[in-house]
């Protein structure tokens, strides 16, 4: 891989021992994907900010950096921790989790990393520009970048993310190419999507034929912010997916058009998406209805307490949002509204990465594949997915 002398000269430790392991880390990365040269990022988004996943391991690693002084140098936001940070304590995260876990939010304030504790960046004042390269963690964010706005980033982990934002470079291969973001196959759909959790069983249906090939849907689709948002996570939950293609939507999808006659046409009919949904959901009995996965936007929180109105809830209902979007739902009175019908809107963590496993819930209603495909693994949880609408409502009856 070529470098510049500057490069050269973070590698052989001239810039300290942090620039150095983080500087060969992408070295090596570029070198096993054959990357001729790094290109600078805009910004980066780290993810491996929960307790629970990272554990003492990651801990000890990220106390090490710290020590090591290590900083960022471009825009870097960061993936929901494992509680919410301001509010764990009333909300009943254990004090030996909470202790933990705020050393770690305090390893990556040292960094110059902004507290945002979100896989939706973009809702949260990290949204780059169309063709801007940027080096992101967090599948389902990925897949937005690339896909809705036309950002260039590969599948990056919680390691390489961090040392792309402190040396404020990635290696060019890849999502990074135009090579790299052609294609392989079209999906043709042989329906009309007319539910939003339809989305979201579309691209957990898709994820699974696709692997980590990228896909053209085409199909005559004018999905809603929110249903990018939801699509996005589902394709990368059951897949590697880091983009798709969608006419219209996807900033680049002009350009490949020619090039589609001679991949692979997969049809797609509606019973597919019933089967995902049924292999998803348990319908057992349920104690807790969980919505935010990806976090909740504005408009969807608006839509959560316009749903419940004064109507209070039996059963325990989360809400997950960024502390971000939550601030500004607190001020147009979505909070308030949500929290006396006896919801919570929780910030800074999510249904996944956090310990729910510990507050004794039996099963989870949510209306996202991606929550429902970790939830029992993660948190030994069953699942049943609804359209938001049937989640609220089975939350107050
Ligand atoms: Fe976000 Fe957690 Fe879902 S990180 S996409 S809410 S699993």
């Amino acid at each position: 891989m070529l470098l510049t002398k500057e490069e050269e000269a973070t590698l052989d430790g001239e810039y300290g021992l942090a620039k150095a392991t983080a500087m060969k880390l992408l070295v090596t990365i570029g070198e096993v994907f054959e990357a001729r040269r790094l290109v600078k990022v805009k910004s980066a988004q780290i993810s491996g900010i929960s307790y629970k996943n990272i554990g003492d391991p990651g801990l000890r690693f990220l106390q090490r950096l710290r020590d090591l002084e290590s900083k960022v140098t471009v825009p870097t936001t960061l993936n929901p921790a494992g509680m919410d940070l301001l509010r764990w304590r009333e909300i009943g995260f254990e004090e030996e989790f909470a202790e933990k876990q705020l050393r770690v939010a305090d390893i990556f304030k040292s960094m110059g990393i902004a507290p945002s504790y979100t896989c939706t960046p973009y809702l949260a004042g990290n949204c780059p520009a169309k063709g801007e390269h940027i080096a992101w963690a967090e599948s389902s964010a990925i897949v937005y970048a690339n896909s809705v706005i036309g950002a260039q980033t590969n599948r990056e982990g919680g390691p390489t993310s961090l040392a792309c934002a402190i040396i404020g470079k990635t290696p060019l291969f890849g999502l990074h190419t135009r090579n790299g973001r052609r294609p392989s196959h079209v999906i043709r759909l042989k329906f009309r999507i007319n539910k939003a959790v339809d989305y979201s069983a579309l691209g957990y249906t898709i994820g699974k034929i696709s692997g980590c090939k990228i896909p053209f849907i085409e199909a005559s689709l004018i999905p809603s912010a929110d249903e990018l948002k939801t699509l996005s996570a589902s394709l990368a939950a059951s897949g590697e997916i880091p983009m798709f293609y969608i006419r219209g939507v996807t900033p680049e999808s002009t350009e490949v058009i020619k090039e589609l006659d001679e991949c692979e046409h997969i049809e797609i009919e509606r019973w597919n998406l019933r089967e995902t949904l049924d292999e998803l959901s348990t319908k057992e009995e349920f104690d807790f209805v969980c919505i935010g996965c990806p976090h909740c936007s504005l408009s969807e929180l608006e839509k959560i307490a316009k749903m419940l109105g004064k109507k209070e809830a039996k059963r325990k209902l989360w809400v997950f949002t960024s502390r971000y979007i939550r601030e500004i739902a607190e001020q147009k009175g979505y909070v308030k509204r949500i929290e006396s019908s006896g919801g919570r809107v929780i910030s800074d963590t999510c249904m996944v990465v956090s310990p729910l496993e510990k507050f004794g819930f039996s099963g989870a209603i949510t209306n996202s594949c991606k929550a429902a495909h970790y939830l029992p693994s993660t948190c030994k949880l069953k699942t049943d997915i609804r359209e938001l609408k049937e989640c609220i409502r089975a939350a107050i009856s």
